[in-house]
């Protein structure tokens, strides 16, 4: 590949450069869930490991054989049988602690609710009688399209409870995004909030939900969760949450599912326009999930209280606000809104309000917050936090080192957690009671998981070398496939090195053998931890009828990780652009695919570098967008273009 540069050579220098270290404080490491052992006792025997660790849930019927691997295609647990609604759920009514608190949920106006074990096994339970009712059956998609309310963990619940498959589509997408999951998962219902509160005020769901499902018919109903009392438009597909819901039976007998019967399908962006369907099971998911939820954050149920402050259209909040912490009987915090609402302290006062002892967040959010002023969380008492964690992209280790001190009191252990919507659980971490953690490093493979850095040919680096990260052996909560199109799922994962995972990262390995991720080598750009494709942005861009060209790529930004940026070739060419025409598409890009998407900046360019082949080179594109000297243009058709996009960059 000839564009594969993983991150800026000066960021790759200082991650060289960075040689603290932080051991877990002595009594932490003392009364830990996991010890230094787990490592060794992993490795002994995989399977039996993982077995053990499948002994943390309840099975209807236990598995004949724990792993069958025809590769590239995992089974785990086969022949075992679980429902992961009562594995989150009733199981801890039934030993007897209904009346904890499973969700602590703050509104971003200040409403505030508590739902315990035992409310929410009586919600779920409601909400699976009326998913029956409207005609969802086992095997049937279900789209969620939701704010961040309790309802949304309850609809997730309640599908996996009757075997439905959920399929979360973040708040923030557009109609064609909606509609382009909707096509392809073909799911037979939606639910669906009128709304939700963001940054102060009312937001609307319902109308793109109106707009997306109106062309088709494979949605029969649509399920409406009253949340913010505005205006909604009504057919007869629609039905009130709270008119089905509210008055349904909290009596629920729930039946027990194949291990590997699909739980859900999260979409997320490959290096084409066309999002990729990932597909997740049942026992390995749930496995896997609980199994890291405890040993990486330290959880202990009964007085932990815990908050992961990403939203649940994420792979991070299916994993970590739903079936890790649930499964594992612990008190989640969800919170509904943005965190400068109503003013920057927001997230620090919600700490402080529950006595937050482990939280989770993206290194975006950190640098933000680091932007907005230490004194900002220093108003705040933060002292009940004890583990904190850190996920989405690389964190570098100023802003590890800032969270660490500011919010973690600088006592706590903080562990940078490498993962991916494919693994469906973390992969590579500290464990917080073991180990030492460096500022920004992922250090290594929990136990149970065989992950490497290898080279170009597929042969594993030696310390001090970087290269690309693989997973050498299948794992609990891998993804079993690509929703309708396996032969995606080889090609993209199982073709870059025979019989190896390839997740799209770099890595590298420490003189002491820890790792670094050093982000994607692909066209996937990591927008504020979220996953983006630079071909789905240039389609929106190019679905403009002035714009005749474009290429995106994702550059180094302080708050955001990366920045997109545009450059498109207009049309008619035209020698001055007016400003209003950039900012057009900018907002034509955030409209046809949600506001995260929307680019930084746009710049109107005459042509754009290619190679020989016709591949854009967006490595020298980067190099414009990070105001870098341009590197070896070799490859390049026409060297001399780069000087002609140079000279029509504003000065
Ligand atoms: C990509 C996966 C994991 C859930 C949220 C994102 C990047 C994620 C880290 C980390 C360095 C990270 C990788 C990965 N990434 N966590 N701790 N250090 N990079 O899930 O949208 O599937 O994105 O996020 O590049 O491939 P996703």
């Amino acid at each position: 590949m000839a564009d594969s540069t993983p991150q800026s050579q000066e960021t790759l220098s200082n991650l060289l450069h960075e040689t603290r270290s932080f051991p877990p404080p002595a009594d932490f490491a003392a009364n830990a869930n996991v010890k230094a052992d787990a490592y060794e006792h992993a490795a002994a025997d995989r399977l039996a490991f993982w077995e053990e660790q499948a002994g943390r849930l309840q099975w209807e019927r236990t598995w004949d054989t724990v792993l069958d691997w025809q590769a590239p295609y995992a089974k785990w647990f086969v022949g075992g049988k679980l429902n992961a609604s009562v594995n989150c759920v009733d199981r801890h009514v039934d030993a007897g602690n209904g009346e904890r608190a499973a969700i602590q949920w703050e509104g971003e106006p200040g409403d505030s609710r508590t739902i315990t074990y035992a409310e929410l096994r009586d919600e779920v339970s409601r909400a699976a009688n009326v998913l029956t009712e409207l005609g969802v059956g086992k095997g049937d998609r279900v789209a969620i399209y939701m704010p961040m309310i309790p309802e949304t963990v309850v609809a997730m619940l309640a599908c996996a409870r009757i075997g439905a498959v959920h399929m979360v589509v973040f708040g923030g997408f557009s109609v064609d995004a909606l509609g382009q999951r909707l096509d392809d998962s073909q799911a037979k219902l939606v639910i669906t909030a009128d709304g939700g509160y963001r940054r102060g005020k009312p937001s609307s769901l319902k109308p793109a939900v109106d707009e997306a499902v109106a062309g088709r018919p494979a949605v029969e109903n649509v399920l409406v969760v009253r949340r913010t009392g505005q205006e909604v438009d009504w057919t007869e597909r629609d039905v009130w949450w709270h008119e089905t819901v509210g008055g349904a039976s909290s009596e629920h007998t729930p039946e027990a599912h194949d291990a590997e019967d699909p739980l859900f399908i999260m979409y997320t962006s490959g290096t084409t326009a066309r999002p990729k369907g990932i597909l997740h099971t049942t026992g390995g998911y749930l496995t896997q999930t609980s199994y890291t939820h405890w040993s990486v954050f330290d959880l202990k149920p009964e007085t932990d209280v815990y908050w992961c402050a990403a939203d649940i259209g994420w792979i991070t909040g299916h994993s970590y606000i739903v079936y890790g912490p649930l499964s594992n009987g612990g008190t989640v915090v969800m919170y509904e809104g943005t965190p400068d609402t109503p003013h920057k302290g927001r997230f620090w006062e919600i700490v402080q309000k529950y006595g937050v002892t482990i939280a989770y967040m993206a290194p975006t959010a950190i640098r933000t917050f680091m932007k907005w002023g230490e004194e900002i969380p220093a108003e705040y008492d933060l002292s009940s936090l004890r583990v904190l964690g850190s996920v989405g992209e690389p964190i570098n280790p100023e802003a590890y080192v800032w969270y660490r001190q500011n919010i973690g009191g600088g006592n706590v252990p903080v562990v940078d957690t490498w993962w991916q919507t494919e693994t469906g659980a973390i992969m590579v971490s500290p464990l917080p009671g073991v180990t030492s953690a460096k500022p920004g490093a992922a250090m290594g493979p929990i136990p149970g998981i065989d992950a490497d850095v290898v080279d170009d040919e597929g042969n594993p680096v030696p310390d001090g070398e970087g290269g690309f990260i693989v997973v050498r052996e299948p794992w609990p909560a891998m993804l079993r496939g690509i929703w309708g199109d396996d032969q995606r799922y080889k090609d993209t994962y199982w073709s870059r090195f025979p019989g190896l995972y390839f997740p799209g990262d770099g890595a590298k390995k420490d003189e002491d053998g820890d790792m670094w991720l050093l982000g994607r080598v692909d066209d996937v750009m990591l927008v504020s931890g979220h996953n983006l494709s630079t071909t789905e942005v240039e389609s929106a861009l190019v679905s403009h009828p002035e714009v005749a060209e474009a290429a995106v790529v994702g550059a180094a930004d302080k708050v955001t990780g990366q920045a997109i940026v545009g450059f498109v070739i207009l049309r008619g060419g035209g020698e001055s652009v007016p400003d209003e025409l950039l900012q057009e598409l900018r907002n034509h890009v955030g409209a046809s695919l949600g506001p995260i998407a929307k680019p930084a900046r746009i710049l109107a360019v005459p042509e754009l570098p290619k190679t020989r082949s016709g591949k854009i080179m967006r490595r020298l594109l980067r190099d414009i967008a990070e105001n870098r000297d341009i590197g070896d243009t070799s490859t390049l058709t026409d060297a001399s273009i780069m000087d002609v996009i140079a000279k029509q960059l504003p000065k």
